[in-house]
């Protein structure tokens, strides 16, 4: 669900009452001269799959970025599992994180795909998927490997947890980091283009473990050129058009009955 100032139109009855994962208002983000988020609110209740559309360089990755704390907004509020991420000034009058435990804590509650894998090369599947939750969170090592084996089964690569990810197509490689993501438990799968890297008989493969994750009621924020499978899986449609949201709303309005222009033309060029 969105807010722009106004209530927003609420698709899912049921889930107005879930908790909220994630919430954004009135997010900007400049890079020096550059003001590419302007004003951007958006939120996802637990359970919700959020899309967001919208052609090359409107914002999409950025917003994205600012959830995960990869970029410090320059203004405007995010808060991750309830928590509102706490910002301050440094001596150059940058925004920067006040506190440096709080991200690692929001960090921990986000499992982030991004579109070219970025798996660790030195390390096999199965090293990959335990090296954050026994590194980082503590996990013991055994619990750790029994776990990543279970995911590595789900992702439906049980047999590869012992090879190193150049020995992979692209569409294994982005289904391991799919598993890595998942390894922490996170409230909230991010995902940015997670097949936008992949040769197109590469593309179903990796789709249908993201449109199971959502059928299974995972919390997503989904960036995506996929608009048939953004049709498919999204509770909740947001399309950016230049720093911000132009329209939005359910699937079926978005693709089905677009009211903005620009929405029509960017679905005819990519239709
Ligand atoms: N670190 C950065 N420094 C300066 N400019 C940046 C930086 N990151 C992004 N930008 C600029 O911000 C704008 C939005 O970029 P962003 O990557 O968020 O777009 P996008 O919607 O994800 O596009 P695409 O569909 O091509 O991935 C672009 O003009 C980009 O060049
Ligand atoms: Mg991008």
């Amino acid at each position: 669900m969105i807010a722009q100032g106004t209530a927003p139109a609420l698709k899912y009855t049921a889930q107005n009452d879930a908790a909220e994962a994630i919430h954004v208002e009135n997010l900007h983000k400049r890079f020096g001269e550059l003001h590419v988020l302007k004003g951007v609110s958006l939120s996802a209740r637990d359970g919700e799959v959020i899309a967001i559309i919208g052609g090359s360089g409107s914002g999409k990755s950025t917003l994205l970025r600012c959830i995960n704390c990869l970029e410090n907004p320059t203004s405007g509020i995010v808060r991750v599992n309830g928590e509102e991420i706490r910002m301050k000034a440094d001596s150059h009058g940058h925004t920067v994180p006040a506190d440096r435990k709080q991200i690692e804590r929001i960090r921990s509650k986000l499992g982030m795909v991004f579109q070219n894998f970025n798996l660790w090369s030195h390390m096999t599947l199965i090293e990959n998927v335990i090296e954050v939750p026994v590194h980082v969170l503590g996990v013991k090592r055994d619990v750790a490997i029994a776990e990543a084996e279970k995911l590595l089964a789900r992702v439906g690569l049980a047999e590869k947890r012992d090879v190193y990810p150049a020995y992979l197509s692209g569409g294994q490689q982005q289904r391991a980091a799919i598993a890595r993501a998942l390894a922490i438990n996170p409230r909230v799968m991010l995902f940015d283009e997670p097949t936008s890297a992949l040769d197109p008989e590469l593309i179903g493969e990796v789709l249908k473990v993201i449109g199971d994750l959502a059928r299974e009621g995972r919390t997503m924020v989904l960036v995506t050129h996929e608009m048939k499978f953004a049709r498919e899986v999204a509770s909740h449609v947001v399309y950016l058009y230049n720093g911000l949201v132009e329209e939005e709303g359910p699937p079926e309005q978005i693709f089905g009955a677009p009211k903005s222009e620009r929405l029509k033309q960017f679905l005819r060029n990519v239709g």
